[in-house]
């Protein structure tokens, strides 16, 4: 697929801000710093469009953004930083939460996990959930240049063990290492929508 054209809509704190409209959407997923906003950008080749930080927990409302005039990114905020309070934490949860559930747009969830790390539970119970749900999705291995190739195969072949009913793609936005692939997927998705 090739991204003729990519802007920012807006960023919405509630769901009265979602955007209008019935375009089919493509949802990034995964914990605070895992690079949703950095895969974003370097699917579209826009360097700042979706902000990027080495401070976990950048984004805190559900951005979206229109791709090609036909569909929209979401970049939901990351989940699992533990020095925000108790009452952010919630407001976060809830919000992806009900995004996710209630969402008819809802087409494509993108699953971002560390490729260097083990998932943790909240990636653990984000992949039940969308599996449970029956949501087309997949699981992205981020920061893929981090590893040698033999780190990564062995990781990979864990996440496939870990993540049995998911399609597993390895990713690096500083490389571009999986991005043909990632957009031809969210190409196929949304034709199907
Ligand atoms: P929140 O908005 O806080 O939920 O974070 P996020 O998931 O949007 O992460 P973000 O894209 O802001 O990236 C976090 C950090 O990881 C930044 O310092 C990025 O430069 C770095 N990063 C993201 N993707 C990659 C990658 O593929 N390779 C490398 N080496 N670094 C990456
Ligand atoms: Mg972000």
């Amino acid at each position: 697929m090739k991204i003729a054209s990519s802007e920012f809509v807006k960023s919405a704190f509630s769901r009265e801000h979602w955007v209008n409209g019935g375009l089919p959407e493509v949802a990034f997923l995964g914990r605070s710093n895992v690079g949703k906003s950095s895969l974003i950008n370097s699917l579209l080749h826009r360097k700042g469009l979706a902000r990027t930080s080495n401070t976990p927990g950048r984004t805190q409302s559900i951005n979206f953004f229109l791709i090609n005039s036909v569909f929209h990114f979401v970049d939901l905020p990351g989940y699992g930083y533990a020095r925000v309070s108790k009452v952010m934490k919630q407001d976060w949860g809830k919000m992806a939460e009900e995004y996710l559930s209630q969402r008819d747009e809802l087409t494509l969830s993108i699953q971002l996990v560390d490729a260097r790390h083990e998932p943790t539970p909240l990636d653990r119970q984000l992949n039940e959930w969308l599996v449970f749900n029956d949501k087309r999705h997949f699981v992205v291995a981020t920061k893929s240049d981090k590893l040698s190739n033999n780190e990564l195969a062995k990781r990979i072949r864990d996440m496939k063990a870990e993540f049995g009913k998911s399609e597993i793609v390895a990713y690096s936005a500083t490389t571009g290492r999986g991005r043909d692939d990632l957009l031809d997927k969210i190409r196929s998705a949304v034709e199907k929508s």
